[in-house]
């Protein structure tokens, strides 16, 4: 089955071609990167103006990069939740557009789950049920991922995504935006115990996270030592804060791995490519479990992940009808719309 894959859910257009949920035929992603850069971050109305300028050529793209013809596609999958409103709503109508016209299925699909899909794309022997980490700039989540569509949250952070707080962090600093890969090769040459930083606990919900405390110690720093007229080594600043943010993330995961009792570990989103974050998950992962991570170039956002997951969608009985509408916020428990 080939699935015409879209994601337009913040500032990357992406479409991509995959076949029965796990070959990819093609995968354009085009990102927005540099426009938002000149405001330091995403800016929404941007955002939706450029995906409609660029989604008609990169499907004919990744039509023509997959050697396929429209009458070769047997459905169309989009994120449909969640994401930036008006974003997400390019994509979808485009999708539900080209659905209605080649006469295939629509199957509207989480963007959460597409990131943990694209675990899927390059690993053929895994399955659920396993335990999900995903980390990006909008979320930070565990999740037991029962089978390919039913999802439990069971820790979620309380305030700022991971990826957000790498973004500030970065941002105050001055080193530009995403700031996510910025900090990742600085911490490279910096030591981790230079700085004495925060890791938080929610109380009584041992597998939530918060970020805020740790992203507002951080800032804090960076403003004393400018006020003060120090010099910072932003290396141990970033070494200091991925450590940081790698003792949240890896023993509540290690915690839900065993409190659920599976023995497959997933890390997906755009944070799962710190290569601080994999390699202190690889080097905390007992043999007990058997760990799976996206290459790099799948842990952004991409359609290729969505087109993955749109097809056990639509194995489970997933088909939206053409009057799907786009959530700004949604769990990745949450159906987005019911099996028929
Ligand atoms: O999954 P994603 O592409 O978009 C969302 O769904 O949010 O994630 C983007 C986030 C940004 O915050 C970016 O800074 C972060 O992922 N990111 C990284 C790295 N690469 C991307 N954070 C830390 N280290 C990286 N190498
Ligand atoms: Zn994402």
């Amino acid at each position: 089955m080939n699935i015409l894959a879209f994601e337009s859910s913040c500032d990357e257009t992406a479409v991509a071609v995959v076949q029965d949920g796990r070959k990819v035929l093609s995968s354009i992603v085009a990102s927005q990167t540099t426009l938002h850069a000149l405001y330091g971050g995403v800016v929404p109305e941007i955002a939706s103006r450029q995906h409609v300028e660029c989604i008609f050529s990169l499907t004919e793209q990744a039509l023509a990069a997959a050697g396929l013809q429209k009458s070769d596609i047997h459905a169309v999958a989009c994120t449909a939740a969640p994401g930036l409103i008006g974003a997400l709503l390019v994509g979808l109508n485009f999708a539900k557009t080209a659905a209605y016209t080649l006469g295939v299925p629509f199957i509207p699909v989480h963007h959460i789950r597409g990131h943990v899909a694209s675990n899927y794309l390059e690993q053929p022997t895994l399955e659920p049920p396993f335990v999900a980490l995903v980390v990006s700039g909008g979320h930070s989540s565990i999740l037991h991922v029962l089978d390919y569509t039913t999802y439990q949250t069971i820790g979620v952070t309380r305030d700022d995504a991971a990826g957000e707080c790498f973004d500030k962090v970065a941002r105050v600093l001055g080193l530009g935006y995403p700031g996510g890969p910025l900090l990742d090769k600085l911490a490279v040459s910096g030591n981790p115990t230079a700085f004495t930083l925060p890791r938080s606990k929610v109380d009584g919900a041992p597998l939530d996270m918060s970020f805020s405390g740790l992203k507002t110690h951080v800032i804090n720093v960076i403003h004393t030592a400018s006020q003060r007229g120090q010099t910072l080594s932003i290396p141990d600043l970033a070494a200091s804060f991925s450590q940081a943010v790698c003792d949240t993330l890896i023993p509540r995961v290690l915690m839900a791995a065993a409190q659920t009792g599976v023995s497959q570990i997933v890390l997906a989103g755009g944070v799962a490519a710190n290569a601080w974050l994999r390699k202190s998950l690889q080097e905390a992962i007992t043999s007990n479990y058997t760990l799976y991570m996206p290459s790099p170039s799948l842990c952004g956002d991409n359609a290729a992940m969505i087109g993955a997951q749109g097809f056990y969608e639509f194995q489970s009985g997933v088909k939206g009808c053409l009057s799907h509408n786009a959530r700004a916020t949604c769990g990745a428990h949450e159906l987005l719309c019911k099996p028929i």
